[in-house]
């Protein structure tokens, strides 16, 4: 616990040291503090919290957390950082879409709220789980620093067992969005740099044996007839897990836990999910007194050869490409934003969606179990990062282990992609196989992939990292960032991949309405022609077996500002209204409809 220090204790020591924030940077909130969620019980810490923008760290400098007296008038001296008056802003929120004065702001800031507690049950546990906070949180109770995580698109636990006074307790977050070289991703992106407590926060009890991880799926060995169960225990032990599956008659006894760890196999023969028939099924597991539940599907994906295969069925990815963005919102994707995103891509005749470039919340895989899409996964190891950074692999992995853990029994979840428009250097290829040997470590079930690299000198796809992914994403820009279709042409050509391909972007700047220019770059008809020719080009490529066109709708990026973007990146098929559809919406919607009705007339010829 920090001393609580007097500010004139202080004074001088947090002038001169600018070491302040190294005792807060630990990085010690991350995959292994996860607790599964599944069904269980929570208390809401959303609502209006404190908060204060922190430009400077004053608060971290001078820490103001460990001075927190009982109650604000108890103050005997001056203070000039205030954790709890002044202003509010809602949790979940990004601040930038709060206040004009916060739109561009890049630093701390403090979010405070009091939380009162009932006298602690000796027998259970308490945690704080944090849905996201962008880009790294340091939490404070009652003036001691609990830890700190990074990443800005997945949760975090904090374990406050014994730590919850009854009564009042002052909670303290600080949320940091600068953009460094050494993060995940690093200071240039092309996506708004969006700050704050953007998901859900909560409170939740456990008995003192908790249920930290489970993990279940059909065994991929093409017979879909066993289903295999992976639960990790933490604390006392509690005796053998349980789980059930009543709509297939199960209810089985874990073996005993080794290191708090079990496993088995169970015979089944399930119903099986996909986007045409989304079939889940409840689940619940207990050990000792606790209990979680979750509904989840049964597939295979995997490829054979250029193949993609779902159920051992060869697929086409009919997808598009989507950011967490709103224009009034940010960041913060609720239900309704959701359901529209779905929606918008059931009508442009799509099985499939990017979730580019980090992880989404949770919500959205487990709407698309439900509504049957299949999803691409990833993390942002985003264009020029770190790679030969120790510090920078351990942040990068730990995210993709917290999204891995957060959504592996999501059905709709095919693909965990590790990167996007990388630079081939040997620390990249070394970093980024070593993301994608944790994704099948973590998870056997799933394909891995990342957006890779085309050799425009050779004409040709090559990429070393696409020997160490089950796929190849391939952003191209054909008719936008490089003029000559032809070239793009000369790489189907040129290329013989081993894999399947999927074009994992692709498109153009179409500005809708007087904004936009009548014709020539970032006109709409110029847009549209654009997917035309794209369409022409990649259908006659037999190795590519899918496509999520850049993007579904247009979203806020600080780089965009010429007279036509204003702030805008415009390559959305629907504008940032989220209702005005582009030309190109119809061109896309047409060649889906195409593919659709071929695979139906094979199926039916079959
Ligand atoms: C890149 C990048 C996207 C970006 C897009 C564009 O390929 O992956 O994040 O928004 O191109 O330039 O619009």
């Amino acid at each position: 616990m920090l001393e609580r220090s007097k500010l004139a204790d202080n004074a001088l020591q947090a002038l001169h040291d600018e070491d302040y924030d190294v005792p807060f940077n630990t990085q010690s909130l991350n995959h292994d503090g996860l607790i599964f969620m599944g069904g269980r019980a929570s208390t809401s810490l959303d609502g209006d919290w404190n908060f204060c923008v922190d430009l400077l760290d004053t608060g971290l400098r001078q820490k103001w957390f460990a001075m927190l007296p009982e109650t604000p008038e108890e103050r005997t001296e001056p203070w000039d950082y205030d954790p709890y008056m002044g202003e509010t802003v809602p949790v979940p929120s990004n601040w930038a879409m709060l206040k004009e004065k916060w739109y561009f702001f890049e630093g701390s800031a403090w979010y405070t709220r009091p939380l009162d507690a009932a006298p602690e049950d000796p027998g259970k546990r308490r945690f704080l789980r944090f849905g996201a906070a962008a880009y790294d949180c340091k939490i404070f109770l009652n003036g001691e620093f609990l830890g700190n995580h990074y990443g800005a698109s997945t949760p975090f636990c904090v374990e406050v067992t014994g730590k919850l006074k009854p009564g009042r307790n002052w909670l303290m977050a600080c949320v940091n969005n600068t953009r460094t070289r050494d993060r995940v991703p690093m200071r240039n992106t092309d996506w708004f740099n969006y700050g704050g407590l953007y998901r859900e926060v909560c409170l939740f009890e456990t008995p003192q044996s908790v249920i930290k991880d489970f993990f279940l799926y059909l065994v991929p060995d093409g017979t879909y007839s066993t289903l295999r169960a992976e639960v990790t225990v933490d604390g006392p032990d509690a005796g053998p897990a349980r789980i059930s599956i009543p709509a297939l008659g199960i209810d089985a006894e874990f073996p005993a836990t080794a290191n708090g760890k079990a496993g088995m196999d169970i015979p089944a023969r399930p119903d099986l999910w996909s986007p045409e028939t989304p079939e889940l099924y409840d689940v619940s597991v207990t050990c000792g007194e606790d209990r979680v539940s979750d509904r989840v599907g049964f597939r295979q994906i995997e490829r054979r050869g250029t193949e993609i295969l779902l159920n051992g069925k060869s697929l086409f990815l009919r997808g598009i490409s989507v950011h967490e963005d709103d224009a009034v919102l940010g960041k913060v994707t609720g239900e309704e934003d959701l359901r529209r995103r779905f929606n918008h891509a059931r009508e442009l005749g799509c099985n499939y969606l990017r979730l580019a470039h980090y992880p989404h919340h949770e919500r959205a895989a487990r709407l698309a179990d439900e509504l049957g899409f299949l999803l691409w996964e990833e993390i942002p190891v985003y264009w020029a990062i770190e790679f030969d950074n120790p510090a920078t692999l351990r942040d990068a992995e730990n995210q993709l282990m917290e999204l891995i853990k957060r959504d592996r029994n999501r059905a709709s979840v095919v693909i965990w992609s590790v990167g996007n428009e990388n630079p081939d250097t040997d620390g990249r290829l070394k970093f980024m196989k070593r993301l994608a040997d944790t994704c099948k470590s973590l998870d056997p079930t799933r394909l891995t992939s990342a957006a890779c690299l085309v050799n425009h000198a050779q004409n040709r796809i090559e990429d070393r990292l696409a020997a160490h992914i089950d796929v190849i994403g391939l952003n191209e820009y054909y008719g936008w960032y490089e003029e000559d279709f032809e070239d793009l042409a000369a790489i189907g050509r040129n290329s013989e991949p081993d894999r399947p391909v999927v074009i994992s972007e692709t498109g153009a700047d179409g500005v809708i309405g007087e904004k936009g220019p009548e014709k020539g770059l970032f006109s709409e008809d110029y847009m549209a022609e654009v997917y035309r020719r794209q369409i022409a080009t990649l259908r006659g490529l037999d190795y590519i077996k899918g496509m999520s066109p850049w993007i579904l709708y247009d979203f806020r990026v600080e780089r965009r500002q010429n007279i036509f973007q204003n702030g805008y990146n415009h390559k959305g098929l629907i504008a940032a209204d989220k209702k005005t559809k582009k030309k190109a919406f119809h061109i896309l919607a047409d060649y889906y409809r195409q593919i659709a009705a071929g695979e139906e007339d094979a199926r039916k010829a079959s």
